[in-house]
């Protein structure tokens, strides 16, 4: 399997890794996707697209790694805005064990390569028996984007870091437009100025990265393992956040569902340890502050990742207040930033980890 990238638009350029650049593009590529799919007059996205999904009594977003939790912030748009149920499959498992299926099911797969063989079985499989499916992917023209009955790109520009960032900002943002695109009158705030000022904060993150590279001195520099907690979609971001770090820094990572600590992990908490908490949903907000009490009484090293009307005078990373389920838009970018320079103070190579490859074509 073969990618045809563009040389100047993939080139590094003063970059010292690919990572941190497209880490640095994630406002561009919200910009484009607002260029592409939404402004101020509506939604363009193709009618049958629309209609399948409303038509649809459930919905199954499929994928894999990095773009498996970029479903699971997407599922809740997908169920609180649209107003469909919606359920987000590991590829790897459901092509073995596919569970049943609602009367009339619809299909997302989101995938940046497009070439995910664990995702591409899935979309045979379904193929098969006759149900429709969307692919949102990077990679325009790839096995996933052919095979499915419709397919939209992301837009994010080539990816090179086998590391993905951009490519979950991409997803993130496109399943909002989608959703918001199907819930229609159930909702009523307006997308397209959330997420034109979204990619603007975004970029005043990445434009303050000395913070983040001392966080990550500061936290994880000889740390042999951390924790990222967090409820709703702060524990889906958490997920991502530690597959970032175990990807690129080789530090022992778990993210979880905070409310999970007392069932077990809190036995790991010990003089030092990493937690980082992320905070953004006001509805479980003092509860994460309960658990993060329970990890500090443990003698953790707490870094709390926190939306603005939230915050606390001692909170060490604050965010501007968003819509709460476009929240992993932000929160998810100092967590890869925290990764990256986790990776390079290690004096690895951030790009290319060991053992792991850009596009698994295998199952
Ligand atoms: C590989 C990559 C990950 C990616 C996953 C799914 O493991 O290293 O970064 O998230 O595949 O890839 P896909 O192209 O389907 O999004």
């Amino acid at each position: 399997f073969h990618v045809d990238i563009d040389a100047s638009e993939a080139d590094k350029g003063t970059y010292p890794f690919y990572m941190l650049k497209e880490i640095d593009e994630q406002a561009i590529v919200i910009r484009h996707l607002l260029d592409r799919y939404l402004d101020e007059n509506g939604v363009h996205i193709g009618g049958a697209i629309l209609d399948e999904i409303k038509a649809a009594d459930r919905l199954y977003i499929i994928a894999a790694g990095t773009s498996y939790h970029a479903g699971l912030a997407g599922a809740r748009m997908f169920e609180q805005w649209a107003g469909i149920p919606t359920e987000v499959h590991i590829s790897s498992e459901f092509a073995y064990e596919q569970p049943l299926l609602s009367a009339k099911p619809f299909f997302i797969f989101l995938t940046q390569s497009g070439e995910t063989a664990d995702s591409r079985e899935v979309l045979q499989n379904i193929n098969e028996q006759g149900y429709h499916s969307l692919t949102l992917t990077n990679v325009e023209k790839s096995t996933l984007w052919r095979e499915a009955t419709y397919a939209l790109p992301l837009l994010a520009g080539p990816e090179i870091a086998v590391a993905s960032t951009k490519a979950y900002v991409a997803q993130v943002a496109l399943e909002a437009i989608i959703a918001y695109a199907v819930a229609g009158d159930r909702v009523d705030f307006n997308l397209h100025k959330d997420l034109s000022e979204i990619a603007v904060d975004i970029q005043a993150i990445v434009d303050d990265k000395a913070t983040l590279e001392k966080a990550a001195a500061d936290f994880l520099g000889d740390a042999k393992n951390a924790f990222y907690i967090g409820r709703g979609v702060d524990s889906s971001v958490s997920l991502e956040a530690a597959l970032k770090l175990k990807e690129i820094s080789y530090v022992q990572a778990e993210g979880f569902a905070a409310g999970e600590l007392k069932h077990g992990t809190l036995a790991l908490i010990e003089e030092g340890t990493p937690v980082f908490a992320i905070i953004s949903q006001s509805k479980t907000a003092g509860l994460v502050r309960g658990n993060v009490s329970e990890t500090t009484a443990r003698g953790s090293k707490t870094y709390t990742i926190v939306t603005k009307s939230l915050a606390k005078a001692d909170d060490d990373y604050i965010l501007p207040d968003v819509n709460e389920l476009l929240s992993p838009l932000l929160t998810v970018v100092p967590t890869q930033l925290l990764a990256y320079y986790a990776s390079l103070q290690r004096g690895l190579n951030v790009d290319r980890p060991r053992n792991l490859a850009k596009s698994v074509t295998v199952q």
